[in-house]
């Protein structure tokens, strides 16, 4: 764990309890800092995934990597029954002040707190990047999700076109951490961020490792010229 005046942010090999105490520390802002350093996309990106997930109404839907409820509160919208898991404690309290009627429970995306095939979807919003074993939690999500059940992955991804992909880089690695500094409570993490998109798989190899940890029909679609990427696929 990194440590600075200003906070804390997980190393690359992003050990559990660094990462939840990281997104602790984010918490309060979390919401308005993502509105912000995404210049509003991030509402897009969020529908876009409950299209993606083609849900209906009474479906069981589970989203991993909730945090503050923002994403599983998009997926209720749709008359699913949507309920959310998080490891930062500290993020799940400020979705519970914020949207009190989101269920929210404490879980790892390693060790779900559900049985076998539970639930008609899965889906997990730029949280995948941040657990330590993307294999295992592929796995995981395939376990708690019925056969012929729906995943979708929104996650940062790898811009197409060369000149944009560097501006954005430029943007990421630059101005991102500035920006940062001024809306979030805690800056350091969003270091953090810039480095882990960086690291993250582009979108045929996130593709190939959600085949082969036991999903079918594997597609992605661009959102923002690749900034993100939505993976959906079908349970084997
Ligand atoms: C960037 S936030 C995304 C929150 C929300 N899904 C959204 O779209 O804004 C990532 C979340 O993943 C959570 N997380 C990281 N590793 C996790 C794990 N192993 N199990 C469950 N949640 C995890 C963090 O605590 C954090 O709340």
């Amino acid at each position: 764990m990194s440590r600075t005046p200003q906070g804390q942010r997980a190393s690359l090999d992003k050990q559990p309890h660094e990462v939840a105490a990281m997104f602790d520390g984010v918490a309060a802002r979390y919401d308005l800092t993502n509105t912000v350093l995404s210049f509003g996309q991030d509402r897009a990106w969020r529908r876009s995934t409950r299209a993606a997930l083609a849900l209906r109404p009474g479906e069981r839907v589970l989203d991993v990597g909730a945090g503050t409820g923002v994403s599983t509160e998009e997926l209720a919208q749709s008359g699913a029954y949507a309920v959310g898991a998080d490891l930062s404690l500290g993020m799940l309290y400020a979705g519970k002040r914020t949207r009190p009627a989101v269920p929210l429970l404490a879980g790892d995306a390693l060790r779900l707190p559900f049985a076998d095939a539970s639930f008609d979807a899965v889906t997990i919003s730029f949280a995948l990047r941040n657990v330590n074993d993307t294999d295992a939690a592929l796995r995981e999500l395939a376990r708690v999700t019925r056969p012929g059940g729906r995943l979708v992955v929104c996650e940062f991804s790898t811009p197409v076109n060369p000149a944009f992909r560097t501006v954005y880089l430029s943007y990421l690695m630059r101005s991102l951490p500035v920006v940062a500094r001024t809306v979030s409570s805690n800056p350091d993490a969003y270091v953090y961020l810039a480095e882990s998109i960086r690291a993250w798989p582009d979108q045929s190899a996130l593709a190939a490792r959600v085949a082969a940890a036991g999903w079918g029909r594997v597609a992605w679609r661009n959102l923002t010229g690749g900034v993100v990427a939505l993976h959906r696929a079908v349970r084997d």
